[in-house]
Order: C-alpha cells, then structure tokens, then sequence
C-alpha cells in the first residue's frame, strides 16, 4: 500500500523531457555521423538528456539488413527509421537520425508520422566536390572506377530539400562549430533541451 501511494507521488512529479527527432539528411560524407556523435556528447553531459542515434550504416547491419539500394528499399529503410524514431522522441528521447534519405517523399512521411511538433529537417549541407573530397569510407572513389553502382550523388538521385527547419553548411566551419550552429537554431526554434 506504501509503495503504491509513492509510485504514484513519483510518476506525479516526474517531468517527462520533451523528445524530438534531429532528421539529418545529406549527401554522403557531408558530416551527418560526425555531428551525430558530437550532438549526442553534449546532450547527455551538458544537457543530462537521453539521446539514440539512429544511423542509417547501423540499421542496416540489423533492422534493415534485408534490404538493398534500390528507391524502394531507400524508401522501405527510411520508413522503419522513422518508426523507430518515432517511438524514442515521444518517449523523451532525442533521436538523431544519420540518414541520406535521398527521397523527399520519405522526409515528408517522417515528418507526418513523428509529428511536425517534434520533427526538424536538416539539411547537411556540402557541395558534391567536398563530399567526394572528403571520401571518409572510400566510396566515391569506388563509384568513379566502376566498382559500385548506385552511390547517392553520382549513379544515384539526391534530392535536396526544398524548405529544411536547419541548415548546417559543413563546408564553413568544423565539426564542433557545425554542431554548435546546430544547437543554437534548436533553442531559436523553441526546443528545450
Ligand atoms: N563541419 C563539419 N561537420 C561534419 N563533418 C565535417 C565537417 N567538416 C569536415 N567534416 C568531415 O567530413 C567527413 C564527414 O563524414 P561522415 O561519415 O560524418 O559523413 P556522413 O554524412 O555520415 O556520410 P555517410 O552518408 O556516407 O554515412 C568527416 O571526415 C568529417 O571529419
Ligand atoms: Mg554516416
């Protein structure tokens, strides 16, 4: 009977965080799994915020693994990500999704699916020239000799987004800064941390 009448006191005064989802889509190699990283970092020791990223490279690993390159299967990984997504952020969870998300018609089901209230677009922003620079994972490289044939920006569409919450321009700072630029559009947009 006690422990009931203190269950109840807690779940009382206990604040559930508002959760959200960071939707960052871009061309490869233009910095959506290093500012992932970043963000999650300050989140949790800054912000004692519980944080999930969802990496497009790691879902595939599991939830997705039974799926390939093509647009439906682009579309299809998209689509369980967003489920995921959605389930964290209304539970408190920042989810920070690294995804390409070539597609515009999967950003705007996300987006319609967690909810406009909690979803931000964000765009990483860099030119095709610096991402293929950059070429953390060897892939544009590949792509140019042949070896594989359907990297997003060179045999495959990106569709850039037309009207982003943010945009964060990697080609104009460093990571820390790109994640602080990050962060302060997130509380001019009204999202407490
Ligand atoms: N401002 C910046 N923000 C993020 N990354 C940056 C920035 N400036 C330079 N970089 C570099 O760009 C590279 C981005 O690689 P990263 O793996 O994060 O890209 P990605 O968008 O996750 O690619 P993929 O879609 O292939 O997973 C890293 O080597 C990173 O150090
Ligand atoms: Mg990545």
């Amino acid at each position: 009977m006690t422990t009931n009448v203190a269950v109840s006191e807690h779940s009382r005064k206990f604040q559930k965080p508002q959760g959200f989802t960071i939707w960052m889509t871009g061309l490869p190699g233009s910095g959506k799994s290093t500012l992932a990283g970043i963000l999650k970092q300050r989140f949790e020791e800054d912000y004692g915020r519980f944080v999930e990223i969802l990496d497009g490279d790691e879902i595939r690993k599991g939830l997705s693994r039974d799926l390939g390159l093509s647009r439906e299967h682009r579309e299809e990984h998209a689509r369980r990500v967003s489920y995921l997504a959605k389930v964290l952020s209304r539970n408190g969870v920042i989810s920070i999704v690294a995804l390409i998300s070539p597609y515009k018609v999967s950003r705007e089901s996300a987006r319609e699916l967690i909810g406009k209230d909690r979803f931000l677009e964000v765009y990483i922003k860099a030119s095709l020239a610096t991402c293929e620079k950059r070429d953390p994972k060897g892939l544009y490289a590949k792509a140019r000799k042949g070896e594989i044939n359907n990297m997003t920006g060179i045999q495959d569409p990106y569709e850039p987004p037309e009207s982003p919450d943010i945009i964060i321009e990697t080609e104009l700072g460093t990571p820390g800064e790109s994640a602080e630029i990050l962060i302060a559009k997130l509380k001019d947009l009204n999202y407490a941390l």
